[in-house]
């Protein structure tokens, strides 16, 4: 029997006046001190939901399954509040708060009585923030994801999260709608409690914890309302007592197979660009080396499988039910990819729990000898602009492909005008402006948007071409930034270029009108302009003095790392398995 942490507190022999100090408050309403001194697991239940939340809002009644499993199984159940993260809800962005919330974690798990606890993720960056947090500790730690919302309906289509957005500015912009019916559509596309329906940051990052086994199987899919929602609940409150007797930790889950197992899993999703930086972060924090070429290596070479907006046509509902991800791991273990061998938070290895799963719709789950797409996954770029950008593939249209991409003499690869913005304010004062001249040969650039830039990192790189092109039929134009983009869009955009223009990352060098070229064959973009020229604008380039709006954002900014390597607090990373090394003071 492992010796619980909690007991330092309450049942210390040696020292009854901290025993009597710790105990008697959190006997005040209503726990019993037989209960607290049963030698019973304490288990935290890190709760992401709240209004602030709506994403995640739907833990607040899943907590209640989560403590009756947790009562099962022999455990005592101490509900807290996580740092409130909503995409869209927070200025300047989401981003930001990832880090903070982090920290937030650390100091909760580290500091009170827990000896385990159960992550309530959803929105896009609490499964990041909290997973962080759980592989910087090192306590027993398991996932509950809310789940997706029900599938959005419009006019008879499927409307899907954010998806449904991008398409409809288009519309507005060409005059199809107007702003009444473009609300309307927008509501259409939240049909219920849950996250993103799409395959967006918050369903791929759910998805992408289970193939890490940092849930039960098939916790990622459940759309939120579904009574297995509830179920799966209880089963996690009930699973993470008996980890707390096993002592089976989150470094033991989240090794170097098991994030390579994620990587493949995140190409046969189509997974959200978000994903890169958020599972180098995870994997930092977990001291497990993972890097953008892990990426471009594991990663780029897997099919598409899962036929899911934004890559592909259907929702989180069709996904759940034709297997989610254990039918996607089968596929790929099947392929002889995926690393079988890795244990999960059942307890069991990936082999044992995929050996009964079989996809229950081909058409929502593609077999890997007939994928969607081949090559698929994430491609990492380089050039004399940024040392390392990303580039979602699977989302590259057919159109695009024929405008851009397939030129006989030069294939892969395109030449074009460079039209550079200031940010996403400043692009939208001026992408319409007549003197810009943007047609079907510019390529769009944003920068200023990178971590340090806006400060957390903007999804702003889905630009959308000039109203004028829009209605000439030209609905996507290449665009390379510094920020990120959401992980709804299908835009194949060239993003999360590091370092970044606010850093003097390459970025910073370009001017409107340069010629520029990217080949996806050769995995470059370059600006054509001499060596001395580039020097020329590096001496002349004035630093950028960022203008801090809160006290946080200051102390972001000044320890930020980039989005190459995960966008860290740097010297967060040096704290590693501190509920083990630390000790208690
Ligand atoms: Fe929260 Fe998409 S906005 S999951
Ligand atoms: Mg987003």
């Amino acid at each position: 029997m492992v010796k619980l942490r909690s007991q330092a507190w309450f049942d210390d022999p040696d020292d009854p006046d901290m025993t009597a100090l710790y105990l008697e408050r959190y006997l005040n309403f209503g726990l019993t001190r037989a209960e607290l001194q049963s030698g019973r697991p304490i288990i935290g239940i890190a709760q992401t939901g709240s209004d602030l939340a709506p994403c995640n809002r739907h833990h607040l009644a899943l907590a209640e399954r989560v403590k009756a499993g947790i009562r099962d199984g022999g455990g005592i159940p101490l509900e807290f509040p996580c740092h409130p993260i909503q995409e869209t809800g927070k200025r300047p962005t989401a981003a930001l708060d990832r880090n903070l919330a982090y920290l937030s974690l650390v100091e909760v798990l580290y500091g009170y009585p827990l000896d385990g606890v159960v992550l309530t993720t959803g929105c896009d960056k609490t499964t990041p923030a909290l997973l962080m947090g759980a592989a910087t500790v090192n306590i027993p730690a398991i996932v509950l994801s809310g789940g997706p919302m029900l599938d959005g309906h419009y006019k008879g289509r499927l409307a899907g999260s954010g998806t449904i957005i991008w398409e409809s500015r288009r519309r507005l912009a060409a005059g199809e709608i107007d702003y009444e019916e473009f609300m309307r559509i927008a509501a259409a596309s939240a049909p219920s409690v849950g996250h993103c329906n799409t395959m967006g940051t918050a369903l791929s990052m759910n998805c992408l914890a289970e193939a890490l086994g940092m849930s039960l199987p098939n916790c990622a899919s459940i759309p939120a309302p579904y009574r297995e929602r509830g179920q799966m609940a209880y089963d996690t409150g009930l699973r993470i007592v008996h980890m707390v007797h096993e002592d089976l930790t989150p470094l033991k889950v989240m090794t170097k197979p098991a994030f390579e197992n994620a990587i493949m899993v995140a190409s046969a999703l189509g997974a959200s660009t978000n994903c890169p930086p958020h599972l180098i972060a995870i994997a930092r924090h977990a001291g497990v080396d993972l890097s953008l070429d892990d990426w471009q290596r594991v990663g780029h070479p897997l099919p598409l499988l899962v036929n899911c907006q934004p890559a592909g046509a259907y929702l989180g509902e069709a996904f759940h039910r034709a297997g989610g991800v254990p039918a996607v791991m089968r596929e790929l273990l099947d392929a002889g990819l995926l690393h079988g061998e890795p244990v999960g938070v059942s307890g069991r290895s990936m082999a044992e729990v995929l050996a009964p799963i079989e996809v229950a719709d081909r058409d929502v789950i593609r077999s890997f000898d007939a994928p969607l797409m081949p090559e698929a996954g994430m491609l990492v770029l380089r050039g004399n602009l940024f040392d390392t950008g990303v580039m979602k593939t699977s989302v590259i249209s057919k159109e695009f492909h024929a405008r851009y991409l397939s030129n006989p003499e030069d294939p892969d690869a395109f030449e074009g005008r460079a039209i550079v913005f200031e940010g996403p304010e400043d692009y939208h004062a001026r992408i319409n402006d007549p003197a810009l001249a943007i047609d079907e040969y510019c390529v769009l650039f944003i920068r200023g948007c990178g971590p340090v830039g806006y400060p957390g990192s903007a999804e702003v790189v889905n630009m959308q071409p000039p109203d004028e092109l829009i209605r000439r039929g030209v609905t996507a134009l290449p665009c390379i930034g510094d920020g990120r983009q959401s992980g709804t869009s299908a835009s194949p955009s060239i993003l999360n270029a590091s370092p970044e223009a606010a850093v003097g990352g390459g970025l910073a060098l370009l001017r409107t009108g340069d010629r520029v070229r990217f080949d996806l064959r050769q995995r470059r973009v370059d600006v054509l302009l001499p060596e001395e020229e580039l020097a020329a604008r590096r001496a002349a380039l004035k630093p950028f003095v960022p203008k801090n709006q809160t006290p946080w954002q200051q102390l972001y900014r000044e320890r930020v790392g980039q989005l190459s390597d995960g966008a860290c607090l740097d010297f967060s990373t040096s704290y590693q398995d501190v509920a083990h090394t630390a000790g208690l003071p």
